[in-house]
């Protein structure tokens, strides 16, 4: 495998390995090490089965339910562990504006941290394209080690120590989607994590923050969220932003404990249809203020 940087900071593009087939233990050890580097891997031309995808995720650790936890109902994927990234209706087409699935589309539009929400969190997402449309719907990365790094001194030592409260359905709250029960509330109750954390893969410290964060813990509501709104401003700039151009075909690997990520809008008349098979970060289930 070969890795080609495509970003000045971070995220390169990976060649020369089939995904599609059971990786060896050094293809693993090869992809982690270069994710480990780069925390964001574009594969061009990959066509993956859904089996063959959540496969491949396996090959990286066991895998995340994450947002699928809430709800029952099934769903177009042959996999339950498969997450359906489209706006597309079982029956082909695409669906109605005013269908839930358009809420969770839109909330993917925000800077996050796949299931940050949860102990464990998630490590790597790997997306696959299937339909993208013509204009829009690109996926943004933003590196959050490097950002962590051009903090000024005088907020890594205010930041330091500090811990975040992240809830699943703060973006949905957001977004105006309220109608989730008691039940489905407490679901996935809030999970604290250090605002600053060192990854493990590469021992650099860098922020751990995005959409899920609604509170700092024993600070005020506004004054958390102020400084939660700063650092995203902070983080997202764009020096640290790598935008993906998506081809059908394309898989792309984050790691999701040092990078946020977005889609960016697209009409949604038009398809755009991506899965998705998430790790779980294991290693660090408990993982309390640094
Ligand atoms: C995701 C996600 C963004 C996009 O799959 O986790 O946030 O561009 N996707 O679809
Ligand atoms: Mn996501």
């Amino acid at each position: 495998m070969k890795v080609k940087q495509i970003h000045p900071l971070f995220a390169g593009e990976a060649s020369g390995i089939d995904l599609s087939k059971p990786l060896a233990a050094d293809d693993v050890e090869a992809i982690n090490e270069a994710m480990n580097e780069y925390a964001v891997l574009v594969f061009r031309d990959q066509p993956l089965t859904q089996t063959q995808q959540v496969e491949l995720a396996k090959s990286f650790g066991p895998l995340d339910f994450g947002f699928k936890r809430l709800k029952k109902a099934p769903d177009r994927m042959e996999h339950a562990e498969l997450a359906d990234i489209s706006n597309v209706a079982d029956a082909g087409g695409t669906v109605g504006r005013n269908d839930r699935k358009i809420v969770s589309n839109i909330a993917n539009q925000l800077w996050h941290s796949d299931s940050s929400f949860q102990k464990p969190a998630a490590r790597y997402s790997m997306l696959a394209a299937v339909r993208v449309p013509g204009s829009g719907g690109d996926t943004e990365y933003a590196d959050l080690r490097s950002a962590y790094d051009a903090l000024p001194e005088e907020t890594k030592r205010e930041i330091e120590g500090l811990q975040a409260e992240h809830y699943a359905l703060h973006s949905r709250f957001l977004l105006g989607d309220t109608e989730y029960d008691e039940e489905q509330r407490n679901m996935l109750p809030p999970v604290l994590w250090p605002l600053v954390r060192t990854h493990a893969g590469s021992g650099r410290k860098h922020l751990f923050i995005g959409v899920h964060t609604r509170a700092i813990e024993g600070w005020t509501i506004a004054e958390g969220r102020m400084l939660l709104m700063d650092l995203l401003e902070h983080a997202t700039q764009r020096e640290f932003v790598y935008k993906h151009k998506w081809r059908p075909n394309d898989l792309v690997i984050w790691d999701n404990r040092c990078t946020l990520h977005r889609g960016r809008r697209f009409d949604l008349n038009q398809p755009r249809e991506l899965r998705r098979a998430t790790t779980l970060d294991v290693d660090h289930a408990d993982q309390a203020a640094a």
